[in-house]
């Protein structure tokens, strides 16, 4: 047992290894105008043990680890429980999982759909970005219990079997990425905002609210996909590959696969190189 001193107090506090390490877990609730003592008093009062239980259950759920076969711990995680039927990629799915699961981790560890990408999980880069009945949605910051009867694109859902959603040939033809990364929450959210725009919204940089946008221009793009941010910075591919889709004018590409006749000619510059 580890004593607590407490010079404010009568309480005399004895924590066991546990409740001391926990304590020691838990720096947080002095940034929210609770200190260590008064914690320490209040857990001494109340019962730490189903405190603790109650705090670990919640971090152990909400990052997927397995909880303790305590029963404290599994009351606390069967009230968390909740099914949500919906739809993701046209499949039909219901999903058992806690009510505190984003949509993000749902797709990722628990369908195997990792298209999506966690960049910073707190809805700053936007890699995240799936489509939710017909909207583009932050799929860190959705919760999955919020998605009953709801339907969820994923970057999986774009192709038509072999053939590629015209957004995702688009940005291949423009050279619209780099290392790919943010690539399919890019495309996602491109897909997405071309039918925002269709319905008439309009954005920050739109001159006159009042009348509907048809033609977005490039300020109109680069403003509208301004929440997906590409670290490698292939921003000129990115709204090329938009416009093109938007517009359905067709640019010439800029790029081509080497040759079989060049490939040879630059091998046979390697060989009399490394003679
Ligand atoms: S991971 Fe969702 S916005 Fe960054
Ligand atoms: S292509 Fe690398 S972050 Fe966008």
């Amino acid at each position: 047992m580890t004593p607590i001193p407490d010079p404010h107090s009568d309480l005399s506090i004895e924590l066991n290894a546990d409740e001391a390490a926990l304590l020691d877990e838990l720096p947080q609730l002095q940034g929210v105008g609770q200190s260590r003592r008064d914690f320490m008093v209040a857990s001494a009062v109340g019962g730490l043990g189903l405190f603790a239980s109650n705090l670990l259950a919640k971090e152990a759920a909400l990052a997927g680890m397995p909880l303790a076969a305590d029963a404290a711990v599994a009351t606390i995680k069967a009230q968390n429980v909740v099914q949500v039927a919906l739809t993701i990629n046209g499949s039909p799915q219901t999903l058992e999982l806690d009510s505190r699961v984003v949509l993000l981790d749902a797709l990722r560890e628990r369908l195997g759909l990792t298209g999506s990408k966690k960049g910073c999980d707190q809805g700053q880069c936007g890699a995240c970005t799936v489509i939710v009945n017909g909207e583009r949605r932050l799929a860190c910051l959705t919760l999955v219990a919020s998605l009953e009867g709801g339907e969820v694109t994923t970057i999986e859902g774009l192709a038509d079997g072999d053939r590629l959603h015209p957004m995702q040939a688009a940005f291949i033809k423009h050279d619209g990425f780099q290392c790919g990364y943010c690539t399919p929450g890019q495309i996602c959210s491109a897909v997405g905002m071309l039918e925002e725009a269709r319905r008439g919204d309009v954005s920050h940089v739109t001159g006159d609210v009042a009348r509907p946008v048809h033609r977005l221009t490039d300020d109109e793009i680069r403003e509208r996909m301004s929440g997906n941010i590409c670290r490698c910075g292939a921003y000129p591919g990115i709204v090329a590959a938009v416009q093109e889709v938007h517009s359905g004018r067709q640019t010439a590409q800029t790029w081509q696969f080497a040759t079989q006749a060049q490939l040879a000619a630059v091998r046979k510059e390697d060989d009399h190189a490394a003679v």
